[in-house]
């Protein structure tokens, strides 16, 4: 297939090298000559790196290499049949970027969007034939990540969703469909992983290295939330839960922690600041956790729990199935087991009880409990 990539900062470069390893010729386009440049080296050390590591053969490098055309001219687009929109996340300079190009490009090329948080049905909207149009999610870093969110908007035709998700799947992605809400599935059941945990260190239930220490060990997560949203930036995860936040019309199921705000505006944004929850300043003592297996028990329930709740409600509300739901988790951010299949392996009856239990110590809606779940325990049925 003819690919076409707008943008080529972190996603771009990355989704061009992932349809030029699956053997399509690749036209990336950037406002800026200096950006195109850059990519085009970083290709190069990539490569040269999957060379020495013995993941690919010089072969395979070259012909990666050939397949790919970096230019300043959105008319080289003129024989695209997809094109992937991977610029800034502003609508107005999307919107007209895509006005532009459906002058240069054949009435039947599909036109697709790298958003993580616009509507990909407003997006759609611009555009003269918006049955063409669709959201594809990648996750950073989209070579090595293997999920891909396939969104179509309310306007696109169902031959485009085929087509887009058989020729991503084909680039050996796991796809999962999702209707166009927003946080798609994964940037929205995720949010009680950090903002669960930012409740229980507010409360001054436990510390950051022992809720760490706690998801880790008991949860089999990969990184602590705290150690995650460092890595993410704090600024940045930040933004992604008030997005989200504002869009569901505050739900106070996605509020902000003013923990996370503070260390934002003090500018300590985690790794890449230096300091975030912890301090990676060389030589730098963090408080080690407390290993106590009770209130680590109690930490991860709390925080699983919430994860369940707000997948459960992802199906109830038809955002995705079951199946597409625990994959989107499993390959978007690594959680070691669906949480639908977890729900299943504690029980629905004790989600619901554990869940009701935080609803009347709190009286807060953040602890609703998802009808779903409820009218699950109540047949005694599970999701699989
Ligand atoms: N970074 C992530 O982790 C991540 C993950 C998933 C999705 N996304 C989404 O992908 C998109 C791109 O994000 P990114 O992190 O790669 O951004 P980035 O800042 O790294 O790169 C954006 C590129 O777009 C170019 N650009 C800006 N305006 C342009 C225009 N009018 N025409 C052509 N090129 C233009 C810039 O020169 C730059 O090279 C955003 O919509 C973002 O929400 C990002």
């Amino acid at each position: 297939m003819n690919v076409g990539i707008i943008g080529c900062g972190t996603m771009g470069s990355g989704i061009a090298q992932v349809a030029a390893t699956a053997n399509c010729k690749v036209v990336v386009y950037d406002v800026n000559e200096q950006a195109l440049e850059k990519s085009k080296i970083a290709l190069q050390r990539i490569l040269a790196r999957l060379v020495e590591k013995g993941r690919i053969n010089q072969d395979k490098s070259e012909s990666i290499s050939s397949l790919i055309i970096y230019s300043a001219d959105l008319n080289d687009f003129s024989d695209a049949e997809l094109i992937i929109e991977a610029i800034v996340e502003n609508p107005d300079i999307k919107k007209s970027v895509f006005q532009n190009l459906e002058s240069i490009v054949s009435s039947n090329c599909i036109i697709a969007s790298n958003t993580s948080s616009l509507s990909i049905t407003s997006l759609a909207a611009c555009l003269k034939k918006p049955e063409r149009f669709i959201g594809v999610h990648f996750f950073n870093p989209a070579p090595l990540m293997k999920l891909v969110e396939i969104i179509p908007a309310i306007q696109t035709d169902a031959a485009v969703l085929k087509a887009t998700r058989d020729e991503i799947d084909r680039w050996g992605k796991t796809t999962v469909q999702v209707k166009d809400t927003p946080g798609f599935i994964v940037n929205k059941v995720a949010r009680p992983f950090y903002g669960e945990a930012l409740r229980i260190y507010e409360e001054g239930i436990a510390d950051c290295a022992t809720i760490d220490w706690a998801m880790k060990t008991l949860g089999g997560f990969r990184m602590g939330p705290f150690e995650l949203m460092d890595f993410i930036g704090n600024d940045v995860n930040y933004t992604v839960t008030e997005t989200v936040f504002k869009a569901f019309y505050y739900d106070s199921r996605y509020k902000p922690a003013f923990a996370q705000k503070r260390l934002s505006e003090a500018g300590y944004l985690g790794r890449k600041s230096g300091r975030g929850y912890y301090n990676y300043a060389e030589g730098a003592v963090n408080p080690s956790a407390n290993e106590d297996e009770v209130l680590a028990r109690t930490i991860l329930n709390r925080v699983l729990v919430m994860l369940i709740n707000e997948a459960a409600d992802t199906l109830y509300l038809n955002i995705a199935n079951a199946k597409d739901i625990d994959l989107a988790m499993c390959y978007g951010v690594n959680y070691p087991k669906g949480l639908l299949a977890w729900a299943d392996e504690i029980g629905i009856q004790s989600c619901v009880e554990q869940l009701d239990k935080l609803y009347h110590e709190y009286h807060e809606e953040r602890y609703r409990c998802c009808p779903l779940l409820r009218k699950m325990s109540k047949s005694n049925s599970n999701f699989f």
